[in-house]
């Protein structure tokens, strides 16, 4: 074989790699969005399910950031975000937590927790409607951290303190917030001690369509 032919031989055998390597990067591109995606984003939607007993197990800083990340993802009214997330993970802080809120019990034995609280400072203007959206902005933050949460392999739950006059005093005076902050919940977060069961909630009958078309 002359020289030349050794690198015509050379040039094929790369080409050669260099296709095979395409089709497969492309393949996985296509197998990307065959819908195994968007099922397991709704498998994690539908199997999702309050959690109160958990491991005592710490969470890394990496995966609380993830879950921080996924609630400030969330929609907001104006995407004002008025939102903060205090984060408590001191242990003398969550016992008193827990010894002060009987329904929040949870937070004495999970691995870290978040407060979310709105900030008065972001929400708008008191004198208009839009003062309510804080809550919604805020709830919507805590639903897309539970989902994020349970993506990860934690629970959590959300334990209500927003709208009760007295469960936010009592929070805000144990935590010190300044004025400008109104606690909405605090949610716990662990790796679950058990496997909790989702509950079944699909319900027809809570459906309607183009309802006063007929
Ligand atoms: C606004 C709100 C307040 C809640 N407060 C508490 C609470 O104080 N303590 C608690 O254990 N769970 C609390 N939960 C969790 C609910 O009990 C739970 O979401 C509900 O029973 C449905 O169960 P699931 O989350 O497993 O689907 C609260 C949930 C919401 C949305």
């Amino acid at each position: 074989m002359k020289p030349y032919h050794w690198l015509i031989l050379l040039l094929s055998v790369a080409l050669i790699i260099v296709s095979v390597r395409l089709v497969y990067v492309l393949s996985e591109k296509e197998n990307a969005s065959d819908g195994t995606d968007s099922e397991a984003a709704l498998e994690c939607i539908m199997t999702r399910a309050s959690v109160r007993d958990y491991l005592d197990k710490a969470v890394p800083d990496t995966i609380i950031e993830k879950i921080l990340r996924a609630g400030m993802a969330a929609p907001t009214a104006r995407n004002r975000q008025p939102w903060e997330f205090i984060v408590i993970t001191d242990q003398t802080l969550k016992d008193s937590i827990s010894d002060s809120f009987e329904y929040a019990t949870m937070v004495g034995k999970s691995a870290f927790d978040v407060v979310v609280c709105g900030n008065r400072d972001l929400w708008g203007d008191n004198d208009t409607h839009e003062v309510g959206n804080w809550v919604l902005d805020c709830s919507a933050a805590t639903e897309n951290m539970l989902l994020a949460a349970h993506a990860l392999g934690l629970g959590g739950v959300w334990c209500g303190v927003y709208p009760n006059p007295e469960r936010i005093s009592k929070l805000s005076g144990l935590m010190r917030l300044p004025e400008n902050l109104v606690p909405l919940n605090i949610v716990s977060f662990g790796y679950p001690a058990a496997e909790v069961t989702p509950k079944q909630k699909w319900d027809p009958a809570k459906v309607r369509y183009n309802p006063g078309q007929d």
